[in-house]
């Protein structure tokens, strides 16, 4: 029987757990393992089971499909309604580390969404009684997470908080803002979160920038570099939002997005165009490439089927057109619905 420490939990976007588990796969053979996934379509979540699993547990920030990833410590099954804790505490307790801090979740799937009253009640508890057997130390670096799949049955899981997501369920939760133009807004100011450190968002994103929007109407995605004070030419032969445009920090150009290309360089390009992924991928190559841009956010639209190869292909695209080190970061973010979301520039990832 393989051991409970060799297992993974990734929780995903519900219809994804095929290329969450096809990823957590190629990392898990690209560092000498073969392991398999445990998975259901529509449950948002994939159960993975290696013998290098402990590999492969701290690799959240390279993974596109995995909103969170998490090391199973055990599973707890048929809890009683009315005391969840019996079964679970003794599972948690079988485990020496202290946590900072333990977060109960359910997966992002229609039939789970039932289960977050009982999440919250349940996360009460389990801090009251985790304190009160002194468990809670804030400075570990170890968060404990129940996955409830069930009223009774859950993962239990750690993380380590330096190297998993920092929001529950691997989704911040972020505000619409009142004066955005579109409900994209969110897909960019999300992209910007979870793709980027804090330290880079304040170095590489300062007032005074400029940057460049390709299919930018109505304006959501340049609302959020707006908002940053930087200065942006909107490129979509589509209207941009009048208050937007009052900001004087906009430049409107009724242009073809896959033509265009900025007369001096910019810091900043995104792009949020309806197109094919690898003519995207072709496209926001040559910017990187010809160094019309430092720093990229776009969207890549996924097909229907074989959407991992899709990916592999578009990354595989970018890599051999700019030919030079590339740091590209990629998310299927929870604003994300059939696509997902990349950053890229020229240079090393670097320790993040
Ligand atoms: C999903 S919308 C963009 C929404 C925008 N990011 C926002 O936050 O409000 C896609 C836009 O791309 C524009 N578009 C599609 N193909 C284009 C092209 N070849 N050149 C310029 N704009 C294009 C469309 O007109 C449309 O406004």
């Amino acid at each position: 029987m393989t051991a409970h420490s060799s297992r993974l939990l990734a929780w995903c976007r519900p219809g994804f757990e095929g290329e969450c588990a096809q990823e957590l796969a190629a990392h898990d053979a690209a560092a000498g393992g073969g392991g398999f996934a445990r998975a259901a379509r529509g449950s948002g979540f994939v159960e993975y089971v290696s013998d290098n699993a402990a590999a492969i547990a701290g690799r959240w920030r390279h993974l596109v499909f995995a909103r969170q990833l998490l090391r199973v410590i055990g599973h707890a099954q048929q809890m009683p309604v009315r005391d969840r804790l019996s079964v679970l505490l003794p599972i948690i307790e079988g485990d020496p580390r202290r946590w900072c801090d333990a977060w109960v979740e359910a997966p992002d799937s229609d039939a789970a969404r039932e289960l977050a009253p009982l999440c919250r009640g349940l996360n009460a508890a389990l801090v009251a009684a985790l304190k009160k057997q002194q468990r809670i130390d804030r400075g570990s670096r170890w968060r404990l997470h129940l996955g409830l799949t069930a009223t009774d049955a859950a993962f239990v899981a750690a993380a380590d908080v330096g190297e998993t997501a920092p929001w529950p369920g691997g989704i911040p939760r972020l505000r619409f803002p009142r004066q955005a133009p579109s409900r994209s807004t969110l897909k960019l100011e999300e992209a910007l979160l979870v793709l980027l450190d804090d330290d880079e968002r304040e170095r590489w994103l300062k007032p005074g920038m400029r940057g460049v929007d390709l299919g930018a109407s109505p304006g959501g995605w340049t609302w959020q570099l707006v908002n940053r004070s930087l200065h942006v030419t909107a490129v979509d032969n589509g209207p941009m939002d009048a208050g937007l445009m009052a900001s004087g920090l906009v430049d409107h150009l009724r242009a073809d997005g896959f033509r265009y290309r900025p007369q001096k360089p910019v810091d900043w390009m995104v792009c949020d165009m309806v197109e094919q992924p690898s003519r995207v991928a072709a496209r926001m190559a040559e910017w990187l490439a010809e160094g019309w841009c430092r720093y990229t956010v776009f969207n890549l639209k996924l097909p229907m089927k074989k959407r991992y190869d899709e990916v592999e292909a578009c990354f595989a695209i970018l890599r051999e057109a700019v030919a030079r080190p590339l740091d590209l970061r990629a998310k299927q973010l929870y604003h994300d619905r059939e696509e997902i979301t990349v950053f890229a520039r020229l240079g090393t990832a670097g320790a993040r």
